[in-house]
């Protein structure tokens, strides 16, 4: 590491998985049980600033202004370590960060939040790494933040290797010459949720005898997704989405105790996407850790879906999203 103090900024999008990440195959390494599918949204953007201090004690983390809750803090030192190992240094980093949207809700902030700190702490460290390198640190932070490196239709190998090399995500599409949207209706406020997808989907594959099934039934789903992104196919692309949550959250639901996020908006919700799409309108939902309902349609039909999810009782904020990009710096590093 050279020319110190230093500080870099980076923001990154948060993505939504097509095709669930539900499971792990190595918790040390966070290393996917199984591939899955994401689309990178320009409208949710995480904005990460770090800068390694000489003389530091220890990791500080600020989110959205205020000091950030402990596990969150030693979570980011631990992963923190893997730069400074790099780099070969023993700095302490000051890390801050702001999201534009709730934090810690089922809206993927840690997926944008990983990704945008892979990239402005290896730039603070003097590291030089490609977009697959970069992916696969951003893994050991939070597995879908790995496809947060990228923009549009992205993919996330399971891979192989014990090692976790090959357990990178890799750019499908910009999603440029097709005008695919996902609206975002906000359920009850955007509260946090009790659990971290990281608890929730240990605990499912530890205690549901659903998991190994929703697990044999990802390949498929990866590979159809993959041929739908592939032919424009937003149809195909959808069916697949909506059976995808779907099968991941019936995998939830049978943990012992149970994990629901759904609340009765989340499900009228979906009932007015089905609803608008038996008039017609080609849309269709996905959900992650949390009681929010995403919606992929088209262009051309974006402000119908969000007019419809509006009048919703209970949905508390509609966001129109876009294809996003890949993760970057926004300022060069000083010294
Ligand atoms: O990356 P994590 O550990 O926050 O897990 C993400 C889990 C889901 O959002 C529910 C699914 C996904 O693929 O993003």
């Amino acid at each position: 590491m050279i020319g110190f103090p230093r500080q870099v900024t980076a923001c990154a999008h948060a993505n939504i998985a097509l095709v669930k990440y539900w499971g792990k195959r190595d918790a040390e390494l966070n290393l996917p049980a199984a591939g899955s599918l994401s689309l990178t949204l320009a409208e949710l953007t995480t904005t990460t600033s770090v800068r390694f201090v000489p003389g530091a004690a220890r990791d500080t983390l600020t989110l959205d202004g205020h000091p950030a809750p402990e596990p969150a803090r030693a979570r980011l030192a631990s992963w923190l370590d893997l730069v400074r190992d790099r780099a070969g240094s023993d700095l302490h980093a000051e890390v801050s960060s702001v999201n534009d949207f709730p934090t810690a809700s089922g809206l993927a902030s840690s997926a944008s939040a990983y990704a945008a700190v892979t990239v402005a702490a290896c730039a603070a460290a003097g590291l030089d790494l490609d977009q697959r390198e970069l992916s696969l640190l951003a893994r050991r932070g939070s597995g879908s933040a790995a496809r947060s490196i990228f923009g549009g239709f992205v993919i996330m190998h399971r891979g192989q290797r014990d090692d976790g090399g090959d357990a990178f995500a890799e750019a499908l599409s910009t999603a440029e010459s097709w005008p695919v949207r996902m609206i975002v209706a906000v359920v009850g406020g955007g509260a946090p949720k009790a659990h971290s997808s990281r608890e929730a989907m240990e605990h499912c594959a530890r205690t549901s005898p659903l998991h190994a099934a929703w697990l044999q039934t990802v390949p498929r789903d990866l590979a159809e997704a993959q041929d739908a992104v592939a032919a424009s196919d937003l149809v195909a692309l959808g069916e697949v989405a909506e059976r995808s949550a779907l099968t991941m959250h019936a995998a939830a639901m049978a943990s012992r105790p149970p994990i629901l996020y759904w609340r009765p908006e989340t499900l009228t919700c979906m009932q007015t996407v089905r609803v608008l799409r038996a008039g017609g309108v080609p849309a269709y939902f996905t959900i992650d850790a949390g009681p929010h309902v995403k919606v992929l349609t088209l262009d051309e039909h974006a402000e119908r879906v969000a007019r419809t999810l509006r009048e919703v009782d209970g949905v508390t904020e509609v966001v129109r999203c876009t294809p996003g990009g890949p993760a970057v710096v926004v300022e060069e590093p000083t010294s």
